[in-house]
């Protein structure tokens, strides 16, 4: 939100799709408020119109959240609506024209889509949305209730309307368990990338106690920025120890949220892409941030400059006042020896 209202965005759309109470009985706060909360919490404040649009189905709880939010100190250019006792889909379909801004596209949009199963999450809504520019999405893919139910006969129009298409049946065959769960990933993986045209698409992974996989989130942006955005926020680990969360976008390279990331981990996969090859700083980075589950912050002290001081790594357009070690310029080149590891 500050990188959008300060980039000069007029308008920015923040739509939670499923957005429960606001508040539960343990006092914690729901996905409305804790988005709420971080928007108000900015500094300095944000300058854009922000729109939050909050759709909860069950009237009760629809009603509790707008209670709270009226209670709340909001500044003049928040404007929150809650539709309650209405579908995610029904009120997207009917409010989509509305949201439009004049150039035809949607304003710059954080969709939030956090239902209990498959049911009323049409793929086609994720595909609307990231047609637009400017907009992210951020699914709850309740994988352990959409893996057990894949077999029953009397779901597979809401799975063919949840994965838009019949490509999710190639899985239901699958009866190891472990190969099952990768098809089931990586099909919506896929399907996100491909059918919904989005440039990155990251996976997260929440497992419980049990080892078993709980529920993956998936992160859909056509933004660099966003990308880097979202991994800090990923990497900011919660300690409680209660599940384990790590990124599952390559089956290969499960990386787990730790407060030190595995930097072994990361040197070895830069040191097998570049292994030989001349390359800048700045298309190391990329390649951190799209293809790895690090981050940007990760990769320079901790791996290029013991890579260079180790002498396996060489800078070759290095301005003479250059340190070694230091790798501020992204047009810095740097030739990886052939046996870099
Ligand atoms: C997993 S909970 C959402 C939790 C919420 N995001 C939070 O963090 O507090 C799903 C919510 O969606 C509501 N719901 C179920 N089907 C819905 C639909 N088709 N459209 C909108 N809301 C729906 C349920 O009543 C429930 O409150």
């Amino acid at each position: 939100m500050p990188i959008l209202s300060r980039g000069g965005f007029p308008r920015i759309l923040y739509i939670d799709g499923f957005s429960g109470p606001g508040k539960y009985e343990n006092g914690e706060d729901g996905s409305p408020i804790i988005a709420l909360k971080a928007a108000l919490g900015f500094r300095p404040t944000l300058t854009a119109e922000i729109e939050f649009l909050f759709i909860e189905k069950d009237p009760a709880r629809a009603q509790f959240l707008e209670d709270i939010i009226t209670a709340m100190d909001l500044p003049k250019n928040f404007r929150t609506k809650v539709f309650g006792g209405e579908s995610f889909e029904a009120v997207f379909e009917r409010e989509y024209h509305n949201l439009l801004g004049t150039n035809g596209q949607l304003p710059p949009t954080f969709a939030f889509i956090d239902p209990f199963g498959w049911k009323g999450v049409p793929f086609e809504i994720t595909q609307r949305i990231m047609a637009n520019r400017n907009c992210e999405v951020l699914i709850n893919f309740m994988y352990e209730e959409i893996n057990r139910f894949l077999s029953h006969t009397d779901q597979v129009e809401n799975y063919d309307i949840f994965f838009g298409g019949n490509e999710w049946t190639k899985c239901q065959g699958i009866v190891e368990p472990r190969q099952r769960h990768d098809c089931i990933r990586d099909l919506y993986c896929d399907l996100l990338e491909h059918r919904a045209g989005i440039q990155f698409v990251r996976t997260f992974e929440m497992l419980n106690k049990s080892n078993a996989t709980d529920y993956f989130l998936f992160y859909g942006t056509n933004s660099l920025l966003g990308l880097k955005k979202m991994k800090e926020a990923m990497w900011k680990v919660d300690d409680r120890g209660d599940f384990t969360f790590s990124d599952a976008t390559d089956p290969n390279q499960l990386v787990l949220f730790e407060k030190e990331p595995n930097f072994q981990h990361l040197r070895q996969q830069i040191a097998e892409k570049f292994r030989g090859q001349e390359v800048t700083v700045g298309a190391i980075e990329k390649f951190v941030v799209v293809h790895t589950a690090f981050r940007e912050t990760h990769y320079k002290s901790k791996i290029l400059r013991p890579m260079e001081v180790e002498g396996q790594l060489q800078a070759v357009n290095a301005l003479p006042k250059r340190r070694k070690g230091t790798f501020s310029l992204d047009s810095l080149r740097l030739r990886f020896s052939p046996t870099a590891s």
